[in-house]
Formats: structure tokens, sequence, C-alpha cells
């Protein structure tokens, strides 16, 4: 048995970003934020680098990674796009969409699950982008949280969840976004399916494609993880406190409720205080209740209430997203 890690948390200097593209290149795990969610990283050409990511996470080999690059000649590189990934990367990279394009042979099976797609994303949060710069490869990296467990939207989620399994951290602030990136799978150009749906919502895709992009079916969507485990993934971004969503949450049913039982507004209730009561952006406004959503999620866990009780966004485009989030988290 070895001793576990301690991880270090590093602010992004000329130096710690030199040293810690050193150890990607190494083979070396690093967790790096993203505009998205904290990301843990490895050298994505090298198969037993991105073992060791499965192994951290807790993460079944079936699930495959997505491959950060930090400009299209390393598309290129990784995956065969085509037109509509030109046009697409064009318009919203850098950024929170991830391709899943053809996958080129220096990509490990390790990275893609053993499936012959790769998922790719060219992140744009600064502190990243340099170290990809720096690194010079092209990085693999899922969320930096324990496999099924809430996403980490700061360093300090970082190594609450993953402290003991990883050495290095670079703080890079809290995420500007806080959910995963919208992801599009572009193998059949002319059939986009949306994956998973993000902060690049479904309309935007469409108007930049001029065709529909259609959800794709969940076991489309994870096609090696739903042979070896199907339904897994259906619960996923959960806290250990069970979740009850509503449409709507009225202020009588959470003043009326067992003080043990919490209640999230999407927005500050009016004359409604109390230890259990809370709300995810004063105004609601979308973009803060996504900032804020895995955090908040995160800090009730952490209080040992009996049952969180969540209200659902309204409308479409990023409350897809949230009440997707939602809803898995919700899940049984
Ligand atoms: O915003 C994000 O996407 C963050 C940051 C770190 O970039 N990454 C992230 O990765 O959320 P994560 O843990 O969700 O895992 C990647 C997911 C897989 O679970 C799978 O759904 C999808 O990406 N994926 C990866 N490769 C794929 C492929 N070849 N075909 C279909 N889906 C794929
Ligand atoms: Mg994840």
């Amino acid at each position: 048995m070895t001793a576990p890690f301690s991880a270090r948390i590093q602010r992004g200097t000329p130096r710690n970003l030199a040293r810690l593209a050193r150890l990607l290149r190494a083979g070396e795990l690093v967790a790096v934020p993203t505009e998205t969610v904290y990301g843990l990283a490895a050298n994505a050409l090298d198969a037993r680098a991105c073992r060791k990511i499965f192994t951290a996470k807790g993460r079944p080999a079936s699930d495959p990674l997505i491959v950060h690059i930090h400009s299209l000649a390393q598309l290129a590189e990784v995956a065969e796009p085509n037109a509509a990934a030109r046009r697409l990367a064009e318009k919203f990279w850098p950024g929170a969409l991830t391709l899943v394009l053809p996958k080129k042979t220096c990509v490990p099976g390790t990275v893609s699950a053993g499936l012959p797609s790769v998922a790719v994303r060219m992140p744009s949060h600064p502190l990243f982008r340099r170290l990809l710069k720096l690194a010079g490869i092209p990085l693999a990296a899922p969320s930096a949280n324990p496999f099924g467990y809430v996403s980490p939207t700061s360093a300090a989620h970082v190594r609450a969840g993953l402290g003991r399994k990883i050495r290095h951290i670079l703080d890079g602030g809290p995420c500007t976004i806080g959910l995963e990136s919208t992801i599009v799978d572009l193998r059949h150009p002319r059939a986009p399916r949306l994956l998973r749906p993000g902060a690049v919502t479904q309309a935007q895709l469409e108007r930049v494609l001029g065709i529909p992009v259609r959800p794709a079916s969940k076991s489309a969507a994870k096609p090696a993880a739903a042979q070896l485990a199907p339904g897994l993934l259906a619960r996923h971004y959960s806290p250990r406190t069970p979740v009850t969503l509503h449409q709507k949450i009225s202020s009588a049913a959470a003043r009326r409720s067992p003080a043990d039982e919490a209640w999230v507004f999407l927005a500050k209730p009016r004359a409604l205080m109390g230890k259990n009561i809370f709300w995810f952006d004063t105004h609601g406004r979308l973009p803060g209740v996504a900032r804020r959503l895995f955090h908040v999620l995160r800090l009730l866990d952490g209080k040992k209430f009996a049952r969180l009780h969540v209200e659902l966004a309204l409308g479409e485009g990023l409350a897809t997203a949230i009440n997707d989030r939602l809803r898995r988290a919700a899940a049984k």
C-alpha cells in the first residue's frame, strides 16, 4: 500500500504553469480549471497516464474522456473533422462545446473507451489555455470529481473529492459557467445528435448548422457504458442527500416544512427566512443559477439535511441544461 497523496492547490504563476506542463508531458495527473467545471487532466496520447484518471476517479473504463486542445491544428491530429464540425468550432470555440468525431489512431482506446470516435473540446479558460500551449499535447480530462458525485466548480471542491488521490491542482478561481460542456455527436454531419445539453444551446447549434439537432437516445449517448451497465448513468452529479424536484416551490410549503428538510429556490424568496431556506441566484437569473448550482448542492450535502427540495428552472436553452443536471441529481 502506498500512502495517499495530499494535493496542493497551486496558483497559475508562469513558474507553476511551466512545471505543471512538464509534469503532464511526463505522464502525471493535474487538476485544471475550465470555464465549465474543473477537469482532471493527463496526456491524451499516453494510455498509461490516462488510466490513472480512471483509477483516481473510480470511473468505469467504459466511460470515455473528453480530449482538450489548444488549436485547430490539434483537432486534425486527434480527430477527423467534417464541414459541420469546422462551422461549429469557428462559432463556439474556444468554449463550452464538445464535438464527437471519428478518432485518429494516435488516440488510445483508453481515452475513447474502445469507441472508434473521440470527444474534443477547445476550452476558453485563460490558465488552462496557457497550460495546453506550454504542454504542447492534447489533454484528456473528465470532470475532477469521484465518479457519480457532483462536479467541481472550484479548486477547493477538487481537493475535497480527490485530495488524497492526486498531487496537483491548478487554481483558476470559480468556474464562470458552472455546468459541463454541451456535447454534440457529429459522426454523421447530416444527423447531428445532442448527447448532453450545456451552455451552448440546441437552438444556437441549429442556427449555425441550419438543420435540426436531435437529442440522442440514452443508449446512443453512452454506447459502451450502456452495454456494460444499462441505466447506470441516469443517476449522476448526485449529492448523498435525497433530492426532490419541484416545478415551483410555494413559500407556504417551505414554511410548513420540518426543519431538517432544505428548500432551494431559483431566486431569493420574498418574506421567507430560515436555516433551511436557500436560493441559487438572488434574482433567479439562469447564468447565475448555472454558476452556483453545483456549489449549492455540495454545500447543502454537507449540512446533514434529511432531504433537499429543489426548484426547477423555467424555459429552454440554459434551463434545459440546468434541469438535466437536477434530474440526474434527483434520480434514484
Ligand atoms: O465541460 C466539460 O465537458 C468538462 C470539462 C473538464 O471539459 N468535462 C466533462 O467530462 O464534463 P465528463 O466527466 O462529463 O466526461 C465526458 C463525457 C462522457 O461521460 C461521455 O458522455 C462523453 O463525454 N463522451 C466522451 N467521449 C465520447 C464519445 N467518443 N462518444 C460519445 N460520448 C463521449
Ligand atoms: Mg463528469
